[in-house]
C-alpha cells in the first residue's frame, strides 16, 4: 500500500487545476446502460472508482474503454444485468447500475452495497421509490433481486435527500411509461450534470421547483457525448489548501456557481476570493497568514457540502480561536479527528458536533488515512505542520483525487509518494 510523505513547505502559491468530476462521472457512465449504441464521456478522472465501475459495466455486458481521460462504453443492447458483491463492496456507487438495468431490462440483480467508514449508507430510499415505480423487489442472501415488465411513473417524495437515489429513480423514471414527479430531490451539481446528459439522450426532464423533478418517459433512449464537469470538492480541497499554508493560488477550473457555500466560509475564515477573468476562468485565493474561528454546519446542496467538512477540520485547527462543526448528513464522519490530534490539534467530538480550539502550529506525525476525505484533510494539515507527516492507507485518497501530490507539487508543496 503506497503512502505520502508530506513536509511543511511555507505558503503555497502558483495556479492549479481540478480534474473531472468524480460524483458526475460515476452516473453518467451508468446511464450508458440506458441507450444501445455508443456513449463518449471526456473529462473523466483517471480514479480507482471509474476503473471500478468500468469493471462493473463490462461485467453487465458492455464494452468500456478508457484512454487517458475518455471513456467510449459500447452498449450492444443485451445485459447480464448483475452487479456482484466483488465489485460492489469496493466501490458503493455501484448502486447507480439498479435504476438503469431495470427500466431498460426488466430487471436487476446488485449487491447491497453495505457501510463504509463514515455510515451505514443504505439504500431504502432507493428501493421505496423503485417499488412505487410497479418494480418487484426482493432482498435475500445480501442482493437487491428486482424485476419489471416496465416501470411505470410515479409521485415520489424521497423522506431524506439522497443524491445517488435521485440520481437512479431520474435515470429509472426516464425510460418508465407515464409520468414521474421526484419531490424533495437532491440538487447537487452532479445530479444536475446528469439531466443534461440525459437530455442529450432523450429525456423528457424538467426542474418544476429547485427541488422537484418531473420526467415524462419515453420508448427509447438515444448514446450521447458529454464532457464531465470539473471536480467540485477537488476545487475546494485545492483552495483550502492555498488556505491553510496562508498561501496566494489560482484553481483554474474552479466554479463559483458549484462552490457558493464553501467560498462564503472561506472569506469568513478571512480569505480573499475572486473569479480569474484571464485565461479560462478560475478561482483565485489569498489566505491571511491563521485563519479566522467560525461554525460550520454540513447541509444538503446548496448548503455546505459534507465532502468538504474533513478539509474544513483541518483547516479550522490552525485557527486563532474556537470553532464549531456540525456534520448532519453522515453519522460517522469524524474518522479524522484521531489522526489530526496525534498531528497536535486540539479537537473533541460530542456525537455530531465537533469542538476545534485553534492552536499556533501542528506538527508532522506518522497518521493512517481511513476513507477518502478524511485522507485529504491529513495531507491539508501536512502541508502546514512542521515537519513530515507520513500518511498511510492513501488507497483511500486515490479513490477520489487523481495524482493530487502533482497538483499540490504546482504549488510548491513538498509530496513524495512512498510505493508500497
Ligand atoms: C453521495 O453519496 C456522494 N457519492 C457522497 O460522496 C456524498 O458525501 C453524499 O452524496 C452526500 O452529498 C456519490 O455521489 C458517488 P446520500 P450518497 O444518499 O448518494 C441517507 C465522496 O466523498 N440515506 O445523499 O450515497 C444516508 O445514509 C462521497 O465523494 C438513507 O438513509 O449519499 C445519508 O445519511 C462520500 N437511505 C444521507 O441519506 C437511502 O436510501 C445522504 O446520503 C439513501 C441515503
Amino acid at each position: 500500500m503506497d503512502a505520502l510523505a508530506v513536509s511543511g513547505n511555507g505558503p503555497l502559491r502558483g495556479q492549479t487545476f481540478a480534474s473531472g468530476s468524480k460524483n458526475a462521472a460515476l452516473p453518467l457512465l451508468a446511464s450508458a446502460l440506458l441507450a444501445k449504441g455508443t456513449c463518449h464521456f471526456e473529462n473523466v478522472p483517471q480514479l480507482a472508482d471509474i476503473r471500478t465501475m468500468l469493471k462493473l459495466l463490462r461485467h453487465i455486458g458492455l464494452e468500456a474503454s478508457m484512454e487517458q481521460n475518455s471513456c467510449t462504453l459500447h452498449n450492444p443492447g443485451m445485459a447480464n444485468p448483475e452487479a456482484p458483491y466483488e465489485l460492489v463492496k469496493t466501490m458503493r456507487a455501484s448502486v447507480l447500475v439498479l435504476g438503469p438495468l431495470l427500466a431498460k431490462y426488466g430487471k436487476a440483480k446488485v449487491s447491497l452495497p453495505g457501510g463504509c467508514a463514515i455510515g451505514a449508507r443504505p439504500i431504502d430510499l432507493h428501493l421505496k421509490a423503485l417499488s412505487a415505480m410497479g418494480a418487484d423487489i426482493s432482498l435475500s442472501g445480501g442482493y437487491v433481486e428486482a424485476s419489471a415488465q416496465r416501470l411505470r411513473g410515479a409521485d415520489f417524495r424521497f423522506d431524506t435527500i439522497s443524491v445517488t437515489g435521485t440520481e437512479n429513480i431520474v435515470m429509472a423514471a426516464s425510460l418508465a411509461k407515464g409520468i414521474t414527479r421526484i419531490r424533495n430531490a437532491a440538487q447537487e451539481p452532479e445530479v444536475t450534470e446528469l439531466v443534461v446528459a440525459l437530455k442529450k439522450m432523450g429525456a423528457k426532464i424538467e426542474w418544476e421547483k429547485p427541488n422537484e423533478l418531473v420526467v415524462e418517459g419515453v420508448e427509447e433512449l438515444t448514446p450521447c457525448r458529454h464532457a464531465v464537469c470539473a471536480d467540485r470538492i477537488e476545487a475546494g480541497t485545492l483552495l483550502v489548501a492555498a488556505a491553510i499554508t496562508g498561501g496566494d493560488v489560482l484553481v483554474q477550473n474552479a466554479q463559483a456557481a458549484h462552490l457558493g457555500a464553501v467560498i462564503d466560509k472561506l472569506k469568513e475564515a478571512g480569505c480573499e476570493i475572486s473569479e480569474a477573468q484571464e485565461n479560462g476562468g478560475g478561482l483565485r485565493l489569498v489566505a491571511p497568514p491563521r485563519p479566522r474561528p467560525l461554525q460550520l454546519q454540513t447541509q444538503e446542496y446548496p448548503g455546505f457540502p459534507t465532502d468538504m467538512q474533513a478539509q474544513f477540520m483541518a483547516l479550522l485547527s490552525m485557527a486563532d480561536g474556537d470553532s464549531e462543526i456540525s456534520e448532519n448528513i453522515f453519522e460517522n464522519r469524524y474518522m479524522h479527528v484521531a489522526e489530526l490530534c496525534r498531528m497536535g490539534a486540539h479537537i473533541h467530538v460530542s456525537g455530531t458536533h465537533a469542538l476545534i480550539h485553534g492552536v499556533p502550529q501542528l506538527s508532522g506525525a506518522p497518521v493512517m488515512a481511513t476513507d477518502l476525505r478524511a485522507s485529504a484533510s491529513l495531507v491539508l494539515a501536512a502541508l502546514r505542520a512542521e515537519g513530515t507527516t507520513t500518511i498511510s492507507r492513501v488507497y483511500h485518497l486515490d479513490r477520489g483525487y487523481e495524482r493530487l501530490e502533482e497538483k499540490l507539487a504546482l504549488l510548491g508543496a513538498k509530496v513524495e509518494r512512498i510505493r508500497g
